[in-house]
């Protein structure tokens, strides 16, 4: 019998760690050849993901360049995965998110009229310059897509109310709990990160964040680790050149205050499992703290990620520095507030994301002959 052939396609940090869950699952199954290219939007915080997970791709475009522009971006994704596609001539591509590369792999996927579905699909602010521009890459990679996972019933709903088939949707969790769940462990040992005090994990690299939005956000932190010597920051630091730059000039030469370089995801979901409380403006990381029971504080002015808000371990602070502090502040003075959002959630998956994508893939091509039961959050 001739395989199902699965082009899974990404290139960014987040798209790694969550599409490793699905790379895994498909390698389970006889009547699939799964192919995997990256774009390397991203270069080593892509490899020490793929290092993780023993994923090997097929093909890798190596297309980053330092300080490079959403043109860039899109038009070397482009046109090397038309090369790519070309080659492999797989049967379905996978992409995941809302990153450039996800655009660029499901458009690339249309000119060649393969098939693709999106992994991660439905979730909206419907601010399209809020994310920037990973809400519009989102949406039209959503108008490319043949088959839509959506993480949650309210992505599911968002898809619908754009007339997306209901046939064409399947609620699977997302798959960022799958890869949490397999690398946080209560005894994980530390090898380059101190936890002595109580810990305030960081992590901004938004770009409609980028410059005074940020430095608002570092000046409360100041203030913040000044007032509280029980407090430590530990900042992993996006290589961004426009987020390392700002950071250093505000946080640079503070006691307690410990910039250091994007960790390994290993140790990074293990220090969340560690950390006090968690202030991002990232995606991914709204999906895991909630899931480890950890109170996040979001950066940002929108959010497409409403579940962890509605379960109350999420709120939504944006970047003004007054809030910032306050925010910080009352979480760590008011044991109640902190109580209030320190349960363990887990709205966004239950660890078998990848299994229902899998799944979900083999019956509409009639290999398996029921769909997967969804996930209920
Ligand atoms: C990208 C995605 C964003 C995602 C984020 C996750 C787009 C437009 N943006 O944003 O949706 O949330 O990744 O982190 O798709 N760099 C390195 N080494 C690396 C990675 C980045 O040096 O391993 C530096 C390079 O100078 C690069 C710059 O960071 O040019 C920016 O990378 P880019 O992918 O363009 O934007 P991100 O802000 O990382
Ligand atoms: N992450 C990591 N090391 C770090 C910071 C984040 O491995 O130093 C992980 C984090 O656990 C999450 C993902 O990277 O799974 C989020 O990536 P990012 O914030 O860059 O992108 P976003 O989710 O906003 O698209």
């Amino acid at each position: 019998m001739r395989k199902l052939k699965v082009m899974s396609v990404f290139g960014t940090r987040p798209e790694a760690i969550k599409m490793a869950p699905v790379v895994l699952e498909l390698k389970k199954y006889s009547q699939i050849e799964s192919v995997v290219a990256v774009t390397a939007q991203h270069r080593e915080m892509l490899d020490q993901v793929l290092k993780l997970f023993n994923i090997h791709p097929d093909f890798d475009l190596n297309i980053m360049s330092e300080g490079q522009t959403l043109f860039d971006i899109t038009s070397r994704a482009l046109l090397g995965l038309d090369k790519v596609l070309t080659a492999a001539n797989p049967d379905v591509v996978l992409v995941h998110g809302d990153t450039t590369t996800t655009f660029a792999g499901a458009l690339a996927a249309y000119y060649h009229q393969i098939e693709v579905g999106h992994v991660e699909a439905g979730l909206r602010t419907q601010n399209k310059f809020s994310p920037y521009p990973e809400e519009m890459n989102r949406r039209l990679t959503g108008a490319l897509a043949d088959l839509n996972f959506a993480p949650t019933s309210t992505a599911k709903e968002n898809l619908l109310r754009e007339g997306v088939d209901a046939n064409k949707i399947f609620v699977t969790g997302n798959t960022v709990i799958d890869a949490l769940y397999q690398t946080v462990r209560a005894d994980f040992e530390f090898k380059h990160v101190d936890i002595t005090k109580k810990v305030i994990l960081v992590t901004t690299h938004r770009r409609e964040n980028l410059g005074e939005p940020m430095r608002q956000v570092y000046k409360a932190l100041k203030s913040i680790v000044e007032e509280f010597p029980d407090v430590e920051i530990i900042f992993p630091v996006h290589k961004n050149p426009k987020v390392r730059e700002v950071v250093n000039e505000e946080l640079g030469k503070l006691d307690r205050v410990c910039l250091i370089d994007p960790l390994d995801y290993e140790p990074f979901a293990n220090l969340m499992n560690k950390a006090t409380l968690i202030l991002t403006d990232s995606g991914g990381v709204q999906e895991e703290a909630p899931a480890l029971g950890k109170p996040v504080l979001v950066l940002r002015d929108t959010t497409e990620r409403p579940e962890a808000v509605d379960a109350g371990t999420v709120k939504l602070i944006g970047t003004n520095q007054d809030t910032v502090y306050e925010s910080a502040k009352i979480l760590l003075t008011n044991p109640d507030e902190y109580k209030k959002m320190a349960e363990a959630r887990s709205p966004y998956g239950d660890g078998h994301a990848a299994e229902r994508i899998v799944k979900a893939l083999l019956w509409r091509h009639k290999i398996l002959n029921a769909p997967p039961r969804e996930f209920t959050n």
